[in-house]
């Protein structure tokens, strides 16, 4: 039986990461499940460098092969289940032989695609995983507290128009993916970037007529929405990928679709509970 270490070390991480989201509500201290969120983004994501798409991609989805064969009904005739040659598209080798279908397509794509896809690919994973990590910075440090706020603004945006640009190029190419849901998978994936771009552009906008209170609520939803297009898409699948699995396309459909506005929507209504809570003046005794 093959053992696949990198999946393991996921679950691990995702173990963890519960026990700090318990650990952050119960003690109302968010940094510690912010910064392990961060970490175990990198962690995944230095893969694709390290060890190219294909392998990747493998122990990806080799994270949704689990919870995919557990369940009530016969995984084998199941929609949204599929096969692989020889099980090369999971890194759990022959322990599982059925897999998402989304996951079959997205390693085929890859693995026995064209050089530039997987470029692009590189590219779109290295630029926004760079933008994720730089837009807490500039979150931390704000405009008017941190002397380079302005210069890594300004790297950030454009490190951001490459990565959702390649992403753009890559669902462009969606249409005769079935597995994803085709033409509604390139539409999905399209108006994820708009509301990825939009929020940033509108912040840069605001700070460009120098309306710090719009640049600020702006780029508090583009956080949201970068949160939302990473970790909600992956974990809202995960979650709902198994509840799905006898309709085609239907779960990957709902997280290509709903994680960004869903995450801008989070992140809005965390913004106006701490802008309330910093508009309370604490009464100063005499
Ligand atoms: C602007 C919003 C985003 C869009 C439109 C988008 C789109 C895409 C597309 C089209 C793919 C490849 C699927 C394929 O062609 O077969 C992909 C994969 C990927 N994207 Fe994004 N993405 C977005 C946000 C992000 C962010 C914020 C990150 C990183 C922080 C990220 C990291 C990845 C990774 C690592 C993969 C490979 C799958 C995985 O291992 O998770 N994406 N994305």
């Amino acid at each position: 039986m093959t053992v696949p270490f990198g999946v393991i070390s996921v679950f691990v991480g995702l173990a963890i990461w519960a026990c700090l989201a318990v650990h952050a509500v119960l003690r109302r201290k968010y940094l510690p499940v912010l910064l392990f969120g961060i970490l175990l983004m990198l962690y995944l994501n230095a893969g694709y460098v390290i060890y190219g798409p294909a392998a990747s991609i493998a122990n990806f989805v080799g994270i949704y092969d689990v919870l995919i064969n557990l369940g009530l009904s016969d995984p084998a005739s199941a929609a949204a289940v599929s096969t692989c040659p020889n099980n090369s598209c999971s890194a759990w080798g022959e322990t599982f032989t059925n897999h998402p279908a989304w996951g079959v397509a997205f390693y085929d794509r890859f693995a026995n695609g064209p050089e530039t896809r997987s470029a692009l690919l590189l590219g779109h994973v290295v630029c926004n995983t760079i933008v994720f990590v730089l837009m807490h910075v500039q979150m931390f440090f704000p405009g008017g507290q941190a002397r380079n706020h302005a210069l890594i603004g300004r790297v950030c945006f454009g490190i951001l128009t490459i990565g959702v640009g390649c992403s753009v190029v890559l669902a462009a190419q969606h249409g005769s993916v079935g597995e994803y849901g085709g033409a509604l998978s390139t539409w999905g994936f399209v108006s994820m970037s708009m509301f990825v771009y939009t929020t940033a552009v509108l912040g840069v906008l605001a700070i460009r007529r120098q309306d710090a209170t719009q640049h600020r609520i702006w780029m508090w939803r583009f956080v949201g929405s970068m949160w939302g297009s990473f970790w909600l898409f992956r974990v809202m699948l995960f979650v709902i990928d198994p509840l799905f699995r006898d309709i085609e396309a239907l779960a990957i459909q709902i997280c290509i679709w709903g994680s960004a506005p869903a995450g801008i929507l989070i992140a809005e209504m965390v913004r106006r509970r701490v802008d309330a809570k910093n508009a309370i003046q604490p009464i100063v005794a005499e």
